[in-house]
């Protein structure tokens, strides 16, 4: 059976999950990297090639300050504790998103880990961090714009293609397996370019409850889904 070859996953619910526990909402943010770390095993061993998950969005500065402190933080020192195993499991590490806004502390953190991980060669392991698909988008347009008046681009000429190299890891193939957790239908504003033709899917546990077998129950809904991209199925008719 096919394994999607590039899953990306909103990792949502860790409030509700603490509340549910009668916890604070960063415990739940604590679990949550819990379970980032199971699924990230797991989906390098079923041999997924691209993972990338959303971590924080660039509308999640709306929480209380509180909040965004301990998320910021959460992330530094995530980066930091996992870079060795990571490394060790052959993953690559990249984190996209809009970089202006993050602390010095995060920034090197981010760095020493995308230059350790860079020659890697197993799972690619993408974190949308400060990331927003409408941001990534008018970044996009910005650079597009400089080189099209740089006369680096001809607008007659532009491609898809063309424009997926303005993207902030141009490499990242198209999203085949869009998961949810937390019970929202939504995207709230992530991969907007990418995930056109992804196939969604919705699961009701909080993210922190999330495990492999989930993983793997998500891939099994993925593979009997009938992809068209507009065409239509190959049924031998004419
Ligand atoms: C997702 O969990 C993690 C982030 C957005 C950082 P939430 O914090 O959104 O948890 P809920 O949706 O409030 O339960
Ligand atoms: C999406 O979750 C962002 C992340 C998981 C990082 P949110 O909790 O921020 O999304 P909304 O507010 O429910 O749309
Ligand atoms: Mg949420």
């Amino acid at each position: 059976m096919k394994i999607p070859s590039h899953i990306a996953i909103i990792m949502d619910g860790n409030g509700r999950w603490a509340r549910s526990k009668g916890l604070a909402r960063h415990k739940g943010h604590q679990a949550g990297v819990q379970a980032l770390t199971g699924v990230v095993r797991k989906a390098g061993e079923l041999g997924v090639s691209s993972l990338t998950v959303y971590a924080f969005s660039t509308e999640n500065w709306k929480r209380p300050g509180s909040e965004v402190s301990f998320l910021m933080s959460l992330f530094q020192q995530t980066l930091l504790r996992q870079a060795r195993d990571l490394f060790e499991n052959n993953t690559k590490v990249r984190v996209i998103g809009r970089r202006a806004q993050l602390s010095r502390g995060v920034l090197k953190a981010i760095n020493q880990i995308e230059e350790l991980t860079a020659k890697n060669e197993g799972l690619e392991l993408n974190i949308a961090f400060n990331y927003g698909g409408r941001a990534e988008i008018l970044d996009m347009v910005r650079r597009v714009v400089d080189d099209l008046a740089k006369g680096r681009q001809d607008i007659n000429q532009l491609t898809e293609e063309d424009l997926q190299q303005y993207l902030y890891n141009p490499a990242i193939p198209e999203i085949e397996l869009l998961i949810r957790t937390g019970g929202e239908q939504r995207l709230s504003n992530y991969l907007l370019w990418q995930s056109a033709y992804a196939e969604l899917y919705f699961c009701e546990k909080y993210w922190p409850d999330f495990t492999g077998e989930d993983l793997i129950k998500a891939i099994n809904s993925f593979q009997i889904r009938s992809r068209r991209f507009g065409g239509l199925e190959e049924t031998g008719d004419q």
